[in-house]
């Protein structure tokens, strides 16, 4: 657990320190609130030359079922706040210009374990428990697919950019792939994550709250700030 001041620079080392995994340069990233302070510390390190992310090559963890240049699309998240760092490689993103969404899923699959699957994935955790758009209900096979997103993620996507239009389905990488990489990486902040992110972390592990299957991983990094981490059991918390 950080002050929230220093969540971003304690994101932004958890982040380089995993480079050294060696397993495969894939590193699954996600949009939201919660990873800007990350983005804003690695373009500031790399420009300052106190990081280098060229050799990480990034995979998107989501992608809402929309027009891909709407604002509030993760692919102009992605153009906004990751592209913007120097020599950032190029976001492997699901594509929502295909006419086959179900096709598109298939192909990011393939293509992550043709790529010898993640060395590591950067999580945000939803105000429900979910993980990418694997929403309540998700288990910890869930393939990559396409997804009805529920109320409350479609509220945030609102908030995000979409407005009164939010898409109601969106493309995620599953729970399969995901729990798969050799190391996670959780961040949370704020008060509002705070009940979801003990839940997650100290309740039971099932689909209700598909964050809680990280529980189940053998390595997990959590980076809280103290907000975040305010519900969790004290023996958790350091
Ligand atoms: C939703 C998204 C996730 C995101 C999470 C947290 O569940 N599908 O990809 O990580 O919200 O978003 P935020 O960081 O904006 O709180």
């Amino acid at each position: 657990m950080v002050p929230a001041a220093e969540f971003g620079a304690a994101a932004a080392e958890e982040f380089l320190a995993a480079m050294s995994l060696h397993k495969s340069p894939f590193y699954a990233i996600s949009t939201g609130r919660t990873m800007l302070p990350l983005y804003e510390v690695l373009q500031e390190m790399v420009e300052q030359n106190r990081g280098r992310i060229d050799k990480i090559y990034p995979v998107a963890v989501n992608e809402y079922a929309g027009p891909r240049d709407h604002p509030g699309s993760n692919h102009s998240y992605f153009a906004r706040h990751w592209m913007r760092i120097p020599n950032a490689h190029t976001v492997f993103e699901f594509d929502t210009r295909v006419i086959d969404p179900e096709v598109e899923a298939r192909r990011m699959e393939d293509l992550v374990w043709t790529l010898h699957g993640l060395s590591t994935a950067v999580l945000g955790i939803g105000a429900n428990g979910g993980i990418g758009f694997n929403e309540p209900g998700s288990t910890r096979r869930a393939a990559t697919r396409l997804v009805d997103l529920s109320p409350e993620t479609r509220a945030t996507a609102a908030a995000e950019g979409w407005g009164d239009d939010p898409p109601s389905r969106g493309l995620t990488l599953g729970l399969n792939l995901l729990l798969e990489a050799t190391r996670i990486i959780l961040l949370a902040k704020g008060a509002a994550k705070a009940e979801i992110v003990a839940k997650a972390l100290a309740g039971p592990v099932n689909a209700d709250v598909p964050a809680s299957y990280l529980q189940e991983h053998a390595d997990v990094v959590v980076v809280l700030d103290e907000e975040a981490a305010r519900d969790l059991p004290g023996h958790l918390v350091e």
